[in-house]
């Protein structure tokens, strides 16, 4: 009976603290102008959000009225009543569409709707590596185009945000009113940081090693938010100012909040069969000298930000995960309430954070901490965890808990298995939705 008192207790408290919606995705829903052009972005890690605001901004400082929305906000209504939209669209996964797009195609497809009054674009982001290049921004091209909308120019593929295919995209908003003056957009800037600190995350783990990199800022220190991207260039910082830097970056998931006076990473060192380490984890976890400098520019990624109300937050993660999980917990807010379910290999070597983890605990920001690893004898894996804590996690939820999901893309499609049985597809798509479920799955 007490059990059953304390368990009503806790979810009324749940609802009451999760009673606040997610008022900073609501604006989203709000009708949209007569005569404004819809700029929709379908997004996973933040280009496609940061490039969609780039394209509303050039269209309005032209004149034109605009209305930027995330493709989870629109509905076919929107569009039949829109005379113009844009698209931007990025492909994830093995050509899937971003966690974006989820109910959007379901409200698509119920409502069939005439969209013959509709003129559109299509810019299409993607990664030539993949097999399914650009598939999403193609998939949703012949949506449109299936349901009748006009396209005003042809698709423009993105590879790897390359420069030209965004110019070429400018130009295309000519044809939605946008000025001839407006500059050339340049592909975002790297910044000279220095790299201060290199610790070992995980001393005689059988694992690959694990590192926190620590690197501070010549001059004033740019803002980011929990959640956030660095972009690494993996060479020589003075290559990167080159006017065509010959390596490509690579993305890390910032573990520290501007606060603290630096920015950390947690990388992870790739070696191949022959013991060749990767590109850029090479450079940050082996070449780098400390004190040297490293180019390196944040990517906004506003998909995967702390939820803004106090609503309960559940992090779940394994491996590198930790690194956006552990900025998430440092920038909640003292007395919300947060969990965390995290992974890795072997309950001796494999603790990362440890001790900020355990002060948490103790002092109560972390109300629940609960961990998998691998390789101790009983053998959990992070989703086995997700099931075995099914009960206390209907509670969370039903409390309006948030959920982020960090990590490696294995361990990302077996959580989201799990919390699909354990909450119910409908229960996952719907927080997919409402932004209330996030994912940064590499
Ligand atoms: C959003 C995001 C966040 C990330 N956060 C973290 C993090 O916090 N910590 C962390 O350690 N890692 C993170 N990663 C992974 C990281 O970006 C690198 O992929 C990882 O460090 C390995 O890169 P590397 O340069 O060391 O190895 P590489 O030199 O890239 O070699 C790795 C392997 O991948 C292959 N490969 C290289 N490029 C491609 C490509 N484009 N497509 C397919 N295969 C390719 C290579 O042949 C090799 O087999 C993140 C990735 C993403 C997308
Ligand atoms: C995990 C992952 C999977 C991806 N899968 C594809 C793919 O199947 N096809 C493709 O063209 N690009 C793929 N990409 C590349 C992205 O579409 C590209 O980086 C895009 O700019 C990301 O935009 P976003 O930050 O708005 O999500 C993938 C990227 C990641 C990180």
């Amino acid at each position: 009976m007490r059990l059953l008192l304390a368990g009503l207790a806790c979810l009324g408290w749940l609802a009451l603290v999760g009673g606040t919606l997610w008022r900073h995705r609501l604006h989203q829903a709000a009708p949209v102008a007569p005569g404004a052009v819809l700029v929709i972005y379908a997004s996973q890690t933040g280009t496609a959000a940061g490039l969609a605001k780039a394209t509303a901004e050039a269209l309005e400082v032209s004149g034109r009225s605009v209305a930027l929305r995330s493709l989870a906000a629109v509905t076919p209504v929107m569009l039949v009543q829109a005379g113009e939209a844009l698209l931007i669209a990025a492909t994830t996964g093995e050509g899937d569409a971003p966690d974006d797009a989820a109910g959007f195609l379901a409200r698509f497809h119920a409502a069939k709707p005439d969209l013959s009054g509709l003129h559109y674009a299509v810019l299409a982001l993607g990664d030539t590596h993949y097999r399914h290049f650009c598939a999403f921004g193609h998939a949703l091209d012949r949506l449109l185009h299936d349901a009748g909308a006009v396209p005003v120019a042809d698709l423009v593929e993105v590879d790897q945000g390359d420069a030209g295919a965004l110019r070429h995209w400018q130009q295309n908003l000519r044809l939605f009113g946008a000025s001839a003056a407006l500059p050339d957009w340049e592909s975002p800037r790297y910044r000279r940081w220095v790299l201060a600190g290199r610790e070992l995350l995980n001393p005689g783990s059988a694992g690959g090693p694990m590192y926190r990199i620590t690197l501070t800022c010549e001059g004033e220190m740019p803002g980011w938010a929990a959640g956030d991207i660095a972009e690494v260039y993996p060479g020589s910082a003075e290559e990167a100012f080159l006017p065509k830097p010959p390596l490509p970056h690579r993305d890390y998931s910032l573990s520290t909040v501007p606060q603290e006076g630096e920015l950390g990473l947690v990388v992870r060192l790739f070696r191949d069969e022959q013991g060749r380490s990767g590109l850029g984890s090479g450079f940050l976890c082996e070449t780098a000298e400390i004190g040297a400098g490293v180019a390196l520019r944040i990517r906004s990624n506003p998909r995967f930000h702390t939820p803004a109300s106090r609503v309960p937050l559940v992090l779940i993660g394994n491996g590198t995960g930790i690194s956006s999980l552990r900025a998430h917990l440092k920038a909640r807010e003292p007395g919300t309430s947060n969990w965390l379910i995290y992974g890795e290999r072997d309950p001796l070597h494999d603790r990362p954070f440890a001790a900020e983890l355990e002060g948490w605990q103790r002092s109560g920001h972390l109300a629940r901490l609960d961990l998998a690893f691998s390789r101790a004898e009983e053998g959990l894996y992070v989703q086995d965890e997700v099931r075995r804590v099914a009960d206390m996690l209907r509670v969370w939820v039903s409390g309006d808990a948030a959920i982020l999901l960090c990590g490696s893309v294995a361990m990302g499609e077996g959580v989201d298995a799990a919390l699909r049985e354990v909450l119910g597809e409908a229960e996952v798509n719907e927080m997919l939705v409402q932004g209330r479920y996030s994912r940064d799955i590499y």
